[in-house]
């Protein structure tokens, strides 16, 4: 039997309908199109307003796309990977609401958190399981409900986040260069004071203390994280390029995590790839955590061709952050209901 790879073979998207613009963010706090378009990058967002759903409704709306657009039959599906900030409870995990909606009989379903690297590490991670053997069909699901931790109120932040689910079907084969081919992923750990949510856990429990001091909302100071950001991404594509022999003349397509459209062209300058390459949708869905980079593969899946040398690259809260090499398995074109 020869090495067995670990592949995507599919994938399912979902966003919200409400649609929230720059135009109605500057009439609920002191901001313009003209700013948060040339700072960030961002037009409008997704945001989930029905009360009572949480990220585990949009990764079942994604997954079940998944399932539905793959074929897969849902009993064979070893196990079922949430990726997310943004649970929708602190126990149980959201994985274990969503594999209970879907009815997934066989599967064993857990979360991973690593904030906007979520979906980066979270797929090594399935690779992993894939290639020692013992699995050999996984969905990963990235999915934030940003807003579920945004300060409306807060100018700095509230401009950046929306709410969405990618989910990836993570399969075994014994076909020999694709898929998963090489990562470079580390961790600094220096990075709490930038980026954090002050209350909610077990440091500081919720109290009238932390409501009335709206400690339960996304902190960040948004000039230190972008020079972090910008570092640690660009240098992790040329750790992942020179260990690949990859130049910009052999890599079809860079898929970075969303967060600002500036961080993202910065790491492109500094790694000289140049922008027609890197798929970019932070204009329609803002930074959507761990879902920026599984819904760029789903409005993009029908541009991606079997043999495709593709990057992906994410940072955040932590600081997480990492590159890795991936290898496309199928021609996108091909698949009914592609975008
Ligand atoms: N509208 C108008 N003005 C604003 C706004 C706004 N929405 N937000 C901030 N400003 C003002 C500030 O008050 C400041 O004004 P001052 O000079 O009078 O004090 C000025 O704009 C510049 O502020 P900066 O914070 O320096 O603006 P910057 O250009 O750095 O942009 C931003 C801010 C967009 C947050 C940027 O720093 C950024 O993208 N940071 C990184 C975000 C990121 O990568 N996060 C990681 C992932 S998130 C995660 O892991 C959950």
């Amino acid at each position: 039997m020869g090495k067995i790879n670990a592949i995507i073979t599919g994938i399912g998207g979902y966003v919200p309908d409400y649609i929230l613009t720059n135009e109605e963010l500057s009439r609920m706090v002191d901001t313009s199109d003209e700013w948060i378009t040339t700072r960030v990058g961002i037009k409008e967002r997704r945001i989930l307003t029905e009360e009572g759903l949480g990220t585990s409704y949009m990764a079942r709306k994604a997954a079940k796309q998944l399932i539905q657009k793959t074929g897969v039959d849902p009993d064979t599906i070893d196990a079922l990977i949430v990726t997310t900030t943004t649970p929708d409870y602190k126990f149980p995990s959201t994985a274990s609401i969503v594999v209970g909606k879907l009815g997934l009989k066989n599967a064993f379903a857990f979360d991973f958190e690593a904030a906007c690297c979520g979906f980066l590490y979270t797929l090594d991670v399935a690779a992993s399981m894939i290639q020692s053997g013992r699995y050999k069909k996984i969905i990963v699901i990235g999915a934030d409900k940003m807003s579920s931790l945004v300060d409306y109120t807060d100018r700095a932040t509230c401009v950046l986040f929306g709410d969405g689910a990618g989910a990836v079907l993570v399969e075994a084969t014994e076909e020999q260069n694709i898929g998963v081919q090489d990562s470079y992923l580390r961790t600094d750990g220096s990075g709490l004071p930038f980026l954090h949510m002050k209350a909610g856990g077990s440091v500081c429990p919720p109290s009238h203390f932390t409501v009335d001091h709206r400690l339960h909302f996304l902190y960040q100071e948004g000039r230190t994280v972008f020079r972090y950001a910008v570092t640690y991404m660009s240098n992790d594509v040329m750790e992942i390029m020179k260990r690949n022999n990859l130049s910009a003349e052999n890599i079809d397509w860079v898929i970075p995590h969303e967060a600002n459209r500036r961080i993202i062209e910065a790491v492109a300058k500094r790694a000289e790839l140049p922008l027609d390459k890197v798929l970019i949708n932070i204009d329609h869905y803002g930074n959507t955590s761990a879902a920026t980079i599984p819904l760029a593969i789903w409005d993009n899946e029908s541009r991606l061709k079997k043999g495709d040398n593709i990057i992906f690259t994410a940072f955040g809260a932590g600081f997480v952050h990492g590159a890795s090499f991936y290898k496309w398995a199928y021609d996108g074109d091909k698949v009914a209901g592609a975008k």
